[in-house]
């Protein structure tokens, strides 16, 4: 969106819209779907002028779009299933991982997140009858993780041919939330250019978890990570695409909340995500995956295995 939009709002001139980039309402919908007595603490005006700004924005955000069922068949009927080398893993998401949706895959280090993600990313090069989506994918690396050489060894494992998987993996690292958030930006230029079918963003609570501390930059936190998710959701839909991110259970109990086996981000992230995945390692190589929330599943569990060839039964 164009940086000067929130001038273009009734009510906003330059002051405003720099304490309301500030407090990270960097777009119209974000302020759209903000109440006026917050906003009018954020950006110290008052609640009159909060409600009218937040009309305007509900306007120019289109916000109030209604699309009627036989559209939304229509596009689902686009959904495709992404497979991920394990068939008891592919079995407990109903036959894949599907276009469309975000899903998310927490657990503790070790647990396989990282590695299922590269695998992601060979695995969509394929055929659509060898379980890929003939496309290409974007890599948000925030962790700094990721490794060709994975993506090699997974290759050659499925006989693919590795520098053709290579050139159509696009990473970028994140060197911070604000980063990570902008590079949804440039995911959408580059998804002009190439079909874009997976969307891994690994991880995607660690910076914010770093720069968001203590209880008072919760609500702070909660509000970009909610932005992020929604960029993230868009991009999704528009362009029929896995959007697989990761998040580690915190280690140690969390600000917010106490239970130390709780993924970071809480509720914004559980409520955002369509399939969230709880991981945890078994003996052996082995992993387990449950199933923890599905509009439309049972929750269930699956073991599959992670090794040099990658993921698999
Ligand atoms: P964090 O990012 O630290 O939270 O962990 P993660 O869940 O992303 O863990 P990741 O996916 O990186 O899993 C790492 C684990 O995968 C290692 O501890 C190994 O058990 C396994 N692993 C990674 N590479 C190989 C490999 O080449 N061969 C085998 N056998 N196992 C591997
Ligand atoms: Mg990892």
């Amino acid at each position: 969106m164009a940086e000067d939009e929130l001038e273009n709002l009734p009510g906003v001139g330059a002051t405003i819209a720099e304490k309301l980039r500030e407090a990270g309402y960097t777009d119209l919908m974000a302020i759209a779907v903000e109440s006026p007595s917050k906003l009018s603490e954020v950006a110290e005006i008052g609640e009159n002028t909060a409600v009218k700004i937040i009309a305007a924005a509900k306007e120019a955000a289109d916000i109030g779009r209604f699309e009627t069922g036989d559209v939304i068949l229509e596009r689902r009927k686009n959904i495709g299933k992404l497979l991920t080398g394990s068939k008891a893993l592919d079995d407990l998401l109903g036959g894949g991982i599907e276009t469309q949706a975000i899903t998310e895959f927490f657990g503790e280090f070790g647990s396989g997140k990282t590695q299922i993600c590269h695998q992601l990313a060979v695995n969509v090069t394929k055929s659509k009858e060898d379980g890929g989506l003939e496309g290409h994918s974007i890599i948000i690396d925030t962790e700094n993780t990721f490794r060709p050489e994975r993506i090699m060894q997974m290759s050659k494992a499925l006989d693919l041919d590795a520098q053709d998987v290579l050139k159509k993996i696009h990473v970028a690292r994140a060197f911070n939330s604000h980063h990570q958030m902008l590079l949804i930006e440039k995911a959408n230029e580059l998804s002009k250019e190439y079909p874009i079918r997976l969307l891994v963003v690994d991880s995607l609570t660690a910076h914010f978890r770093a720069e968001y501390i203590g209880r008072g930059a919760l609500a702070e936190r909660q509000q970009a990570l909610n932005k992020h998710m929604h960029d993230l959701m868009r991009f999704g839909d528009l362009n029929n695409c896995v959007i697989a991110v990761t998040n580690q259970v915190a280690a140690k109990p969390d600000a917010f909340f106490g239970d130390p086996t709780r993924p970071i981000g809480g509720h914004i992230v559980g409520h955002t995500a369509t399939f969230r995945l709880y991981l945890r390692k078994s003996k052996g190589g082995k992993r387990i995956a449950r199933l923890i929330d599905s509009p439309n599943l049972p929750e269930a569990e699956a073991v599959f295995m992670v090794s040099e060839d990658g993921i698999s039964d």
